[in-house]
């Protein structure tokens, strides 16, 4: 999956660091002390240690926070040389998955998809019994709550994550990641967790991380996507890419302290009192549109924001606020 490595180039150069300042022996930290492992499995560095399944790029980036923690780190992976600078950093390298998953009382999955998370834990059912897994593999609400109907059935206790975190920026300030189903083994485990970045915990639904997982993702891709566009269109007249992403960056960094005063028109239902309203709205738009048309590129991208308009209006909504589009996407017709 590489849908966040396109933002590493946003995040350079404020988030890249030295690795090789951390530490990177073991160590037993006085919160780990007091904090101790209440699993069923008889562990007895339960505390420190923890499994990583899954060592592509996001994989070995967990997997090297937790040792630059000290924490004893048994890792796996189906192309097991991904595992040899982990090793060189302290991890043990087992030799299959159900070694891994016996080594520790936290079993972290990291791979591509929920199909291949189910290929490899499925038939481990019975050594994971009595641990935790920690699934931070991208997937649906639906996916997480499936997973987590099968963790219950088998007694293990199941945490799923979302990471909104390129592997660059695990363990770095900004690094965010989003937690729901097991309370308990949120609780328990948070030491772990924080060494990753800020852990948000979403409720015991476990599909909940994940439905925030997306719906910050398509926040993202839709940012994206309009920055494509407008690139587009100033390229029409030779004006570069990286002359034209600084003006961009500026004016959505300006503009990005209104979306809470969106929230709240939103959560009151009320978009009478917005300034800019639909018509007013629609007629930039449409301008956008036609200007696109006259340069010779696709219209795709405003065209969505232009349908939505369109629906307001047909619907009578042409001086109620813009945002309330909002309900065209949350009340499709
Ligand atoms: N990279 C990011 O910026 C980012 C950000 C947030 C979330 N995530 C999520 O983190 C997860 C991993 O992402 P990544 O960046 O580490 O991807 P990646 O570099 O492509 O690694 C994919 C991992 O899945 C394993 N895998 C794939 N198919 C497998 C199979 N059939 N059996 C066993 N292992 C299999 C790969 O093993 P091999 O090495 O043997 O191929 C590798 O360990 C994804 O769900 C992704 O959406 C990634």
């Amino acid at each position: 999956m590489t849908y966040l490595r396109v933002t590493t180039y946003l995040f350079v150069g404020t988030c890249r660091h030295d690795r090789g300042g951390k530490r990177l022996h073991r160590r037993a930290t006085s919160e780990k002390q007091s904090k101790p492992e209440k699993t069923t499995v008889n562990d007895t560095n339960s505390a420190a240690s923890a499994t990583v399944l899954g060592l592509g790029e996001m994989g070995r980036a967990l997997a090297r926070a937790f040792l630059a923690d000290g924490r004893t780190t048994t890792v796996w992976n189906r192309t097991a040389a991904k595992a040899d600078e982990l090793v060189a950093r302290g991890a043990v390298r087992a030799a299959t998955v159900g070694e891994a998953v016996a080594a520790s009382p936290v079993v972290v999955v990291c791979v591509l998809d929920y199909p291949t998370v189910h290929e490899l834990l499925d038939p481990l059912a019975e050594t994971l019994s009595g641990r935790v897994v920690v699934n931070l593999t991208t997937g649906t609400p639906a996916q997480a709550r499936e997973t987590a109907e099968w963790a219950a059935r088998h007694g293990i206790t199941y945490l799923d994550g979302g990471i909104m975190a390129t592997p660059d920026m695990i363990a770095q300030p900004g690094s965010l990641l989003l937690y729901s189903g097991s309370r308990t083994a949120f609780d328990e485990h948070r030491a772990l967790l924080d060494l990753l970045g800020e852990s948000r915990f979403h409720g015991e639904d476990a599909g909940l991380a994940s439905l925030h997982d997306l719906a910050l993702l398509s926040a993202m891709y839709s940012m994206f996507a309009g920055f494509l566009h407008a690139t587009a269109l100033v390229g029409t007249e030779g004006v570069q890419a990286t002359e034209f992403a600084p003006t961009v960056v500026g004016w959505l960094t300006a503009l990005a302290p209104i979306l809470p005063e969106f929230a709240k028109v939103i959560d009151s239902g009320d978009y009478a009192s917005e300034v800019q309203n639909v018509n007013f709205t629609k007629s930039a738009i449409d301008s956008i549109v036609r200007v696109s048309r006259d340069q010779g590129i696709a219209v795709d991208v405003p065209g969505v924001v232009q349908k939505l308009l369109d629906q307001q209006v047909a619907e009578g909504h042409g001086e109620s606020g813009s945002t309330r589009i909002y309900e065209g996407i949350r009340h499709p017709a």
